[in-house]
């Protein structure tokens, strides 16, 4: 079992991935032969965290996770962003945050990430859209970085956007969307410590076609929410925009909650498919805020969920 430990490393101090793979084998090693207890530092070092959010679920494959995506700047297919993402460069990166902030300003991937006071962090999540995955991301709460950067009073909402870069994003060339793909979160969702930027998966960095270098998981709401590729994060006080619910606010909301009672107009929200579980497997009962109910109802007690969909 991981086991929680803390010290004063950094993100930045993290072993370079092919490294980590090597001496996660050597970890299972020593595990194996009963020293682990006297692990030198270095070892240590790469010891993964486990969210207490995590599933006991099966998680989905790699091969499942990044070969069955939206993103949308690749092209609509399932299949394109597998395709055409290869192209996209991630390095180097940063990220505005603005608006309602003490300390806005351009943070570098590297800086975002120094801030972070572990070295790693796993989190199996449930994801749902019409079909759903287990996704073990590596990723930290969006709440570090925002306490980090100092949220003002008057800030109500976190606003998102993707980076805009058709020279490398092909679907950028067409008005498919509106550009950039923007998304948005009630300041006490994006608080929430189930609301986590992710920057890997099964301990690798993200493939891009999963939102590199750096992509929201909300879990508890519709895949869309989590946008990916971020370049823009605004504290506002107005209820910010939002791709598919400036596209056609009718069918997506701003809220996007899971929930099995409430229907898109064109279908049924009660089932889902699991991805993995072969073309011809059954549809399963969708769960109220995809299971996620004793974590976050009480976000949205006294509102009427039909209503703010
Ligand atoms: N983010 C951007 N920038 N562009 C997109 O088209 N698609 C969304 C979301 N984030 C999308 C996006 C949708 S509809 C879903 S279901 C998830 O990403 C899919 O994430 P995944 O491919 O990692 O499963």
């Amino acid at each position: 079992m991981p086991k929680r430990w803390t010290n004063d490393l950094n993100w930045s101090d993290v072993t370079p991935r092919a490294d980590f793979m090597n001496r996660r084998q050597i970890m299972a090693g020593a595990g194996a032969l009963a020293i682990g207890a006297i692990a030198a530092p270095a070892l240590a070092a790469i010891e993964t965290v486990e969210s207490r959010y995590s599933t006991d679920e099966t998680p989905n494959t790699l091969e499942e996770i990044s070969s069955y995506n939206n993103f949308y700047e690749f092209g609509t297919g399932k299949g394109d962003p597998a395709k055409n993402a290869g192209a996209l460069t991630t390095d180097p990166w940063s990220v505005a945050i603005d608006g309602l902030v003490d300390k806005p300003g351009n943070y570098g991937l590297g800086d975002i990430l120094s801030g972070v006071t572990m070295e790693e962090r796993i989190y199996r999540l449930r994801c749902v859209e019409a079909w759903s995955m287990v996704v073990p991301w590596v990723g930290f709460e969006l709440a570090t970085l925002l306490n980090r950067v100092g949220v003002q009073p008057s800030a109500k909402y976190v606003y998102f956007e993707t980076l805009v870069r058709p020279e490398e994003m092909p679907g950028q060339r067409y008005p498919m969307l509106e550009w950039p793909y923007r998304e948005g979160l009630r300041l006490d969702e994006a608080m929430h410590p189930l609301t986590i930027l992710a920057t890997g998966l099964y301990g690798e960095e993200l493939p891009n076609q999963n939102g590199a270098p750096l992509r929201l998981v909300v879990p508890w709401k519709y895949g869309f929410k989590s946008i990916k590729s971020i370049v823009r994060i605004s504290l506002v006080e107005e209820q910010p925009q939002a791709t598919w619910n400036m596209l056609i606010p009718n069918e997506y909301g701003f809220y996007s909650n899971v929930n099995p009672e409430v229907d898109h107009p064109r279908w049924s929200q009660a089932s889902e498919r699991k991805i993995g579980g072969g073309l011809f497997s059954a549809k399963v009962p969708t769960r109220m805020f995809n299971g996620y109910a004793d974590e976050v109802a009480g976000l949205y007690a006294g509102m009427d969920l039909a209503k703010y969909y």
